[in-house]
C-alpha cells in the first residue's frame, strides 16, 4: 500500500478534489491543512472559512458538503468532522498511524517522502559570505548556521541545492592592506597565525592613511595598481584569499558546512560591464552626477534614493557585482530561486536589488528566479546589546566556538563521569557546537537573539543538550535490551498501538513531514525545532507511562517500534539542522 509522507499535502490534494467534486473552482480555493492541536484532531483545513466568505456561502454548510464528497480512502484513513464556524479535523485512525510508521522506517525512507515537495528546482542559497582579510565573528555566525539548515532542508525536500559563499574579496580596503604589508609585515607573527596577522596590517594601514594624506595617496595608488593587474599586488591579494578561505574553511569544519562554490566578489569584476551596458540599453540605468544609477519610480523612497551600480569614479560597487551574480546563476546554474541569508539591516540593499534584477530581466525576456532576503536579527548580550567582548571587540567566532566547547565540557564532566575521556571530549564538541547552531535556528530568525551560555548550554528547556540527551536515552534502551533499532523481526511482531501515551507519541511522529514542509517552504528552521522539542518532550510522557521492558511480546515489540521512529526522527531532524548527534551521554 502506498502511505503518503506528508500527510497535511495529502488532506490538502483530498479537499482540493472534493472541491471539484462539488463543482467549484479548486484552483481559487486553498483549504490550508496543517498540523492541529491534539485536542482538535490530527490536521486541520483552515481555509474553508476564508473561501465561503469570498464565495459568499455558509461556511459550514460549505466544509459538510466538501466532507460529503471525500473518497473513501480518505474516510477509511481517518475519522473526518466539521468544527466551529467550518474547520475540518482528520483524525487518522490506528491503523494509519501504524501504516505511516512503517512505511517510513529509516532515513531513506524519509528522505523519499520529503523529496517530492521542491522536486526538479535549483535553489542558491548564498550564505555565510564573509568578507576576506579579517576572521570571521559573532556577527557571521547567524548567516552560516541558518543558511547551512536551509540548505539541507531544502535538498531534503528534492532541491538541487548550489551552496555559494559570496565572499567579499574586493574592495578599497585592499589599498591600504597591501600598503601596509609592503612595509610592516611581522613575518613570525604571520606564520603563526596570517589571518590575524592581515587584520594587524588592515588597522595600520587604516589608521596610518587616517593620520597622513600622504600615506592615503600611496594606499590609493596600490589598490589602482591591483586594479590594474600589477603583479606583486595581485599576488598579495591571492594570499590574502587563500589564508582566509582556509580560516573560514576551519570553522566550516566545526559547523558541517562544505560550499560548492565560492564565487567572490572578485569573481564578477569582468562581468559587471555587461550589467552596465544592458541596463543602460533597456533604459532602466542612467548617468546621475558621474555615477550610473537606477530609480524606481513607484517605490516611496527609492524614487530619490536611487541604486548606484556603478561608482562616480568608475569603479564597480557591491550593487553591480550582486546584478552580475544574479545573472551568472540564472544562466550558469539556471537557478529557480536564489536566497540571500543576510542580516536585516541589508534590507534595503536587497530589495534595490531584486527590483532592478527583476525589471531587467522582464525587458530582455528572462526567466526571472524567485530571489528572496532571508533576513535575520542581530545576536545580543545578556544587556540586550549586540554581542562584544568586555573592552567592546566583536567576538570571534574560532574563540566563541572554542568557548562553548569547553562549557560543554563542564556539563558533560558531570552528568556523564562515567564515560572515557576521549568519549567525553567527543561528545562535548557536539555538544557545546549544537548549542550555538540550535540556540540560533530555536529562535524566530526575524528578531534579534539573546546569547546566553546558561541557557544554550543546559539540559533543561528547548536546547540541543535536551534533544542530544533525548536521542542517548533512546539508544540506551536499546542497548539494555541488547536490541537494534528497526530490527524487522522486532517491528513484524508488533502489535496495534493502545495505550492513549503509544498513539499520542505515534501522532507526533506522523506530524515530522509537516513540520519539515512549514520550515522549508517559510524559510524558518525554527518550526522544525519546536517539532522536534515536542517530540521529545511527547516521548518523555509516553517512556514514563509505558514501560517498554515487558515480557509480552507484541507489547513490547510496538513500544521498541516507537522507540526506533522517535530516534529516528530526532537524529534526521538534527542533521537537516546541521547539528551532529551522539549514541551516548
Ligand atoms: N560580504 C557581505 C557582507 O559581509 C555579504 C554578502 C552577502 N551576499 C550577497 N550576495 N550580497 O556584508
Amino acid at each position: 500500500m502506498h502511505v503518503s509522507f506528508n500527510l497535511a499535502a495529502l488532506f490538502d490534494a483530498a479537499l482540493k478534489s472534493a472541491a471539484t467534486a462539488i463543482g467549484l473552482d479548486a484552483a481559487d480555493f486553498a483549504p490550508e491543512v496543517r498540523t492541529a492541536d491534539p485536542k482538535h484532531g490530527d490536521f486541520q483545513a483552515n481555509g474553508v472559512l476564508p473561501y465561503a466568505k469570498r464565495t459568499r456561502q455558509n461556511p459550514r454548510a460549505l466544509a459538510e458538503k466538501l466532507v460529503a464528497a471525500f473518497s473513501a480512502d480518505v474516510l477509511a484513513a481517518c475519522t473526518v468532522t466539521v468544527a466551529g464556524p467550518g474547520f475540518i479535523n482528520f483524525t487518522l485512525q490506528p491503523a494509519a498511524l501504524q501504516a505511516w510508521l512503517r512505511a517510513f522506517a529509516t532515513r531513506e525512507q524519509l528522505a523519499a517522502g520529503a523529496a517530492t515537495a521542491f522536486a526538479g528546482q535549483t535553489w542558491v542559497v548564498d550564505y555565510s559570505s564573509p568578507n576576506t582579510a579579517k576572521q570571521m565573528h559573532v556577527g557571521h555566525l547567524r548567516s552560516a548556521v541558518i543558511g547551512e539548515a536551509l540548505s539541507r532542508l531544502l535538498a531534503f525536500s528534492g532541491a538541487r541545492v548550489i551552496r555559494d559563499n559570496h565572499i567579499g574579496d574586493w574592495g578599497t580596503q585592499f589599498g591600504k592592506l597591501i600598503w601596509a604589508y609592503k612595509r610592516q609585515l611581522d613575518t613570525a607573527a604571520f606564520a603563526r597565525d596570517p589571518l590575524e596577522e592581515f587584520e594587524r596590517l588592515y588597522k595600520v594601514g587604516n589608521s596610518a592613511s587616517d593620520a597622513d594624506p600622504a600615506v592615503l595617496k600611496e594606499a590609493q595608488q596600490e589598490l589602482v595598481k591591483l586594479q590594474a593587474g600589477d603583479a606583486e599586488n595581485t599576488a598579495i591579494w591571492k594570499k590574502i584569499g587563500e589564508v582566509s578561505v582556509a580560516a573560514f574553511q576551519q570553522i566550516y569544519d566545526q559547523l558541517g558546512i562544505r560550499f560548492d562554490y565560492t564565487l567572490g566578489e572578485s569573481f564578477y569584476n569582468d562581468k559587471v560591464e555587461r550589467v552596465y551596458r544592458e541596463l543602460t540599453e533597456c533604459g532602466l540605468a542612467v548617468e546621475s552626477q558621474g555615477a550610473l544609477v537606477v530609480f524606481h519610480p513607484e517605490h516611496p523612497r527609492f524614487k530619490e534614493q536611487p541604486f548606484i551600480i556603478r561608482k562616480s569614479d568608475g569603479a564597480a560597487n557591491y550593487a553591480s557585482t550582486d546584478l552580475a551574480t544574479i545573472l551568472y546563476r540564472s544562466e550558469q546554474f539556471h537557478a529557480d530561486a536564489a536566497i540571500y541569508v543576510i542580516d536585516s539591516r541589508q534590507g534595503d540593499h536587497c530589495q534595490q536589488l531584486f527590483l532592478t534584477a527583476q525589471k531587467w530581466f522582464e525587458k530582455t525576456h528572462r526567466k526571472f528566479p524567485h530571489l528572496e532576503h532571508v533576513a535575520f536579527g542581530t545576536v545580543l548580550g545578556e544587556d540586550g546589546r549586540p554581542l562584544k567582548t568586555r573592552n567592546g571587540d566583536n567576538i570571534k567566532l574560532k574563540d566563541l566556538l572554542s568557548e562553548a566547547v569547553d562549557r560543554a565540557r563542564r556539563l558533560v564532566d558531570e552528568k556523564s563521569a562515567g564515560l572515557p575521556e576521549d568519549e567525553r571530549r567527543a561528545i562535548s564538541e557536539v555538544v557545546g557546537v549544537g548549542s550555538v547552531q540550535y540556540a540560533d535556528l530555536s529562535q524566530n530568525r526575524s528578531s534579534d537573539y539573546l546569547f546566553s551560555w546558561d541557557k544554550m548550554i543546559s539540559l533543561d528547556g528547548n536546547t540541543a543538550a535536551y534533544l542530544l540527551y533525548a536521542i542517548a536515552r533512546i539508544r540506551s534502551i536499546f542497548r539494555k535490551l541488547e536490541a537494534t533499532p528497526g530490527d524487522p523481526s522486532t517491528e513484524t511482531a508488533a502489535g496495534a498501538f493502545e495505550t492513549a501515551e503509544e498513539l499520542a507519541l505515534a501522532r507526533k511522529l506522523t506530524k515530522f513531514s509537516d513540520a519539515v514542509a512549514l520550515a522549508t517552504a517559510n524559510l524558518r528552521p525554527h518550526f522544525l525545532c519546536l517539532y522536534l522539542y515536542e517530540l521529545a518532550g511527547e516521548f518523555s510522557g509516553f517512556y514514563a507511562a509505558d514501560k517498554v521492558a515487558v515480557d509480552e511480546l507484541p507489547v513490547r515489540a510496538r513500544r521498541l517500534l516507537l522507540c526506533a521512529r522517535t530516534l529516528l526522527v530526532l537524529e534526521t531532524g538534527l542533521g537537516l539542522l546541521g547539528l551532529r548527534t551522539v549514541n551516548r551521554m
